[in-house]
């Protein structure tokens, strides 16, 4: 991986590993998700899941790692930042039996490892180029990560599109396909990564207080339609609009592997201090295999 890439986003943790308080809104309602999903998906004995994968784990702020404990066997953290994840596990001695790192790993892999060059739509270049966004797109990426009950993407993407930016930047002419391509990549990564009727909880933000000072003041009632005219107003960043991610996700419904229903849950705060994001999710449960459960078509609500 790049190093001056991966400093970035290293950086990034080590400015940001002191606003747990500050992240307690954010944290609750991620557990909110994860403690739903783990009550819907625990069988009729009262076990715990087995296991759940924390993509972006970075500083695990965003999560209340002692509760996720309790209610899966076994949680594995992702991230390219090795030394924000060893600081998590001797933070938490006694549930360090239950974790295990996968870092540093690159999850756009190879989207860390690439230079500009590789993205040149030039007729020289074109055949490699196209074979680079097949890379991004794919669903193999994350290595060494058993199938999981629920994968969770903790505000990645809009991390990821902005490894791209610093790549190639928006201008670029081929900024969009790479940038649909790493977005689908991630949604069938998290995908392949789940068992059949597993879930995925994407996380995403959308917007900051530097371009709608709005989510300053705004409460927790007022995020939705807030939202709603941010985007509408072209007032978000680049690749997280909720309802494109949602046709892409209809596409791959098609999909055997695909998901059976996609839930959007509504957008809250997350407060960084002098800046505060808005941030929205989607629940999405993959299929069973066809005889197991009825295929039904994306649901949305
Ligand atoms: C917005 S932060 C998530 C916050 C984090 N869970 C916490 O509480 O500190 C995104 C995380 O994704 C990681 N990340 C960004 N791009 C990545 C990539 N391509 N592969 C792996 N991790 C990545 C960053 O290192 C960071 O820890």
């Amino acid at each position: 991986m790049r190093s001056d890439l991966v400093q970035t986003h290293i950086e990034r943790n080590r400015e940001t590993k002191c606003l747990s308080e500050a992240y307690t809104e954010h944290r609750d309602r991620i557990m909110q998700l994860i403690a739903s999903t783990a009550t819907d998906l625990a069988d009729d004995t009262g076990r715990k899941c087995s296991s759940i994968v924390l993509l972006g784990g970075g500083n695990c702020l965003d999560v209340d790692l002692p509760a996720v404990a309790e209610l899966f066997e076994v949680i594995h953290l992702v991230d390219l930042d090795e030394s924000a994840l060893d600081s998590v596990v001797n933070a938490h001695p006694d549930h360090a039996n239950q974790l295990r790192i996968h870092s540093p790993a690159d999850i756009a892999e190879p989207l860390l490892s690439l230079v500009n060059g590789d993205f040149l739509p030039e007729e020289d270049n074109r055949e490699h180029c196209v074979r680079v966004l097949q890379a991004l797109s794919s669903e193999n990426g994350i290595a060494d990560v058993p199938e999981a009950d629920v994968v969770v993407s903790l505000c990645v993407l809009s991390q990821m599109i902005g490894s791209l930016n610093a790549l190639i930047g928006e201008d670029h002419p081929t900024f969009v396909n790479a940038l649909k391509a790493l977005r689908v990549g991630h949604l069938r990564r998290m995908l392949s990564l789940l068992r059949p009727g597993g879930v995925a909880i994407f996380v995403s933000d959308i917007v900051s207080s530097d371009t709608a000072e709005q989510l300053m003041t705004a409460t927790t009632e007022q995020m939705p339609e807030l939202v709603k005219t941010l985007v509408a107003e072209k007032n978000f960043f680049s690749g997280t609009n909720p309802s494109v991610i949602l046709a892409e996700l209809n596409v791959l419904s098609r999909l055997a592997t695909g998901p059976d229903t996609v839930h959007t849950i509504d957008p809250w705060k997350w407060n960084m201090g002098e800046r505060v994001y808005a941030v929205y999710a989607f629940r999405i449960q993959k299929k069973m295999p066809v005889g197991d459960e009825p295929a039904t078509d994306v649901a949305n609500d």
